[in-house]
């Protein structure tokens, strides 16, 4: 900033001076290097400081990625207010609907500001970075998750009757998890992006723990009844929620995504 301020002082001094051809063309060279040097600032945006660069011609490129997931994820558990990302210490999932019509659960429910705390302790199982074919496939692992949230839910579920509205909580141990990113690339002034066409998770949990309080407009006796069911027959209950669950958090982690790589060029990101 403070050249280019240099070099329109010196422009503006020599404009006001007689125009002898030697000093035009300085003019001239001048003007051409204040807008290149404009230009150049404007279209390469920096990548912040704790993001670690990795060259996409690095034979050890995984690990390089692994070092980068690894460096961020402090900021991504308070959140990174330039690249608005939100904070993941809660992750919170504004809303999921879910009609279940099929199988052993007839339910509609509704989660409403479901808190996810945990998602940051994740250990990075694997990295691999698939340059040719835009392709990022990560494997993790989550050893606790505890959400809490405000539910509704009426329906049936294994033949028992179950209908609440109140506190959701649960706790969930033991996950592994797969996402696999698939990006295309396009141009925008001159300079390719990346935008994250799909994004793909799957998770496996290990165990289960849930809790829906004032089921049954309260009652005491079903309502603990019904928890009991729900958490000896958690395993094939997750199965049937699963799907909606790994689309939301899909969904969400697209975004996120794609707001990084829509702020810089592919050749900042991961230079030659
Ligand atoms: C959950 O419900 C309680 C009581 O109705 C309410 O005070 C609270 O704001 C709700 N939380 C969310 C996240 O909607
Ligand atoms: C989840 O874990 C917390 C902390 O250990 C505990 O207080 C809570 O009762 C657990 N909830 C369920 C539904 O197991």
């Amino acid at each position: 900033m403070k050249i280019i301020l240099f070099y329109l002082y010196i422009f503006d001094f020599l404009f006001h001076q007689p125009s002898v051809p030697f000093v035009k063309m300085i003019k001239w060279f001048l003007a051409a290097l204040v807008l290149s040097i404009a230009e150049s600032g404007k279209i390469r945006p920096q990548l912040p400081s704790y993001i670690k660069v990795c060259h996409r011609s690095d034979p050890n490129l995984n690990d390089c990625v692994r070092e980068s997931v690894e460096r961020i994820r402090p900021y991504l558990s308070q959140g990174i207010p330039e690249l608005e990302i939100p904070g993941c210490e809660p992750l919170v999932l504004p809303e999921i609907v879910m009609n279940q019509g099929k199988g052993s659960i007839m339910v509609q429910s509704k989660y409403k500001g479901m808190q996810i705390y945990g998602p940051s302790q994740f250990k990075l199982r694997s990295v691999k970075v698939d340059i040719e074919k835009n392709k990022v496939k990560i494997k993790l692992f989550l050893p606790r998750l505890e959400m809490i949230g405000n539910y509704s839910i009426q329906g049936r579920i294994m033949m028992l009757p179950i209908a609440g509205h109140g506190v959701s909580t649960g706790n969930y141990t033991d996950i592994e998890a797969t996402a696999v990113m698939q990006g295309e690339k396009y141009e925008k002034d001159g300079e390719t992006y990346l935008n994250v066409k799909e994004l793909h998770t799957d998770f496996t949990i290990g165990h289960a723990s849930v809790h829906l309080s004032n089921l049954f407009e309260g009652d005491k006796q079903l309502g603990d009844s019904m928890n009991e069911f729900l958490n000896d027959n958690w395993k094939s209950l997750a199965e049937e929620i699963k799907p909606i669950l790994e689309k939301t958090i899909s969904d969400l982690f697209k975004k996120f995504s794609n707001k990084i790589y829509q702020k810089y060029p592919l050749d900042v990101l991961l230079p030659p």
